[in-house]
């Protein structure tokens, strides 16, 4: 890691995790926001989920940039300023820029500042010519770009791992179209999208033998006992995760063993046995569904590369 790696800080005001719990927990149904998953251990978990044999979503992706990585940089051209979204750790993105030609200006932007840290160093080791500009920031919230000092031929906008598909597709288009803003007229959009399949496929992702995306899930519950002082019992909740196929998304919950209440600062919750807490929404497109989506959003359908099985896609747009 390169110690003089100087991260943009530009992090929202600690999002209020107390508020949105109480309000989760007073609807009907009952949620709590997926974006809470992501506390340090939530992130080590996720990282493991990404690892499990059942969980295909990260590996296909890799597979699909490795083997079509020419191409991708044929099509997203010379000399273009590449803005990450949720990159990480940067493994798919090193794959992208070694693949790219003469690349100009990189920006990572991401919420974790540990992961920006280390990958713009070993970034900026393997591709000395490239101007990296990492932003700590929360890509869900509007976020002020820094401006390179090189002119780019153009600006991408790169989200992987098929994030876009944890948001509802209302508000996947209101998000598409502020990337658009982002990249502006001669701009583009590379984005990985987990595809529609067998629903025992999808399933068994979510529901890993191992219990990793259980555990992932009843961290929520651990981080409302940690940081807002509530009393859940581990012990008397499970996790489930379904497709619903009429939706095409997947749905986590939390699901109560028995009857039993639940207190938050002054507050009583009161669960019947079987009762859940909806926690996330996974969404799996089919790629002309996913293309009108994004066409909705003004960007016009380049190209999907996909692998043999067509589990997954990596979508590229223009304006
Ligand atoms: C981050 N996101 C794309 C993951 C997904 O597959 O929807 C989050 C996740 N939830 C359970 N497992 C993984």
């Amino acid at each position: 890691m390169n110690p003089k790696a100087a991260v943009l800080e530009r992090e929202p005001a600690t999002s209020d995790f107390l508020s949105d719990v109480i309000a989760g927990l007073s609807s009907d149904p009952r949620t709590l926001p997926c974006k809470y998953f992501y506390d340090a251990r939530g992130a080590a978990l996720f990282q493991k989920i990404c690892e499990l044999p059942e969980y295909y979503i990260t590996r296909t992706e890799i597979e699909i940039l490795d083997r079509h990585r020419a191409e991708i940089a044929s099509h997203l051209g010379a000399k273009i300023e590449l803005i990450g979204l949720g990159t990480g750790a940067g493994t798919k993105t090193r794959i992208l820029i070694e693949a790219l030609e003469k690349p100009a200006v990189y920006i990572p932007v991401d919420i974790s500042k540990k992961q920006l840290r280390e990958s713009t160093g070993l970034f900026q080791q393997i591709f000395p010519d490239l101007e990296i500009l990492p932003v700590c920031a929360d890509y869900l919230q509007s976020v002020v770009l820094p401006s390179p000092r090189r002119k780019a031929a153009r600006k991408i906008v790169y989200f992987p791992g098929s994030t876009i598909g944890n948001f509802e597709p209302h508000e996947a288009t209101d998000f598409l179209r502020r990337i658009a803003n982002l990249c502006g007229d001669e701009g583009g959009l590379l984005i990985g999208v987990d595809l529609q399949k067998d629903r025992h496929v999808i399933e068994a992702a979510y529901n890993d033998s191992a219990g990793v995306t259980a555990e992932f899930n009843l961290n929520l519950l651990t981080r409302a006992n940690h940081e807002l002082g509530a009393d859940f019992d581990l012990a008397a909740w499970h996790h489930h995760a379904i497709y619903n196929s009429r939706e095409g998304r997947i749905e986590m919950y939390l699901i109560s063993e028995t009857r039993q209440h639940v207190h938050i600062e002054d507050r009583q919750f009161d669960f019947h046995a079987g009762e859940r807490i909806l926690t996330e929404y996974s969404y799996k497109h089919t790629p002309d569904g996913f293309a009108a989506l994004a066409r909705n959003a003004g960007f016009e359908f380049q190209k999907m590369w996909s692998d043999e099985a067509r589990l997954f896609g990596v979508f590229y747009f223009k304006l």
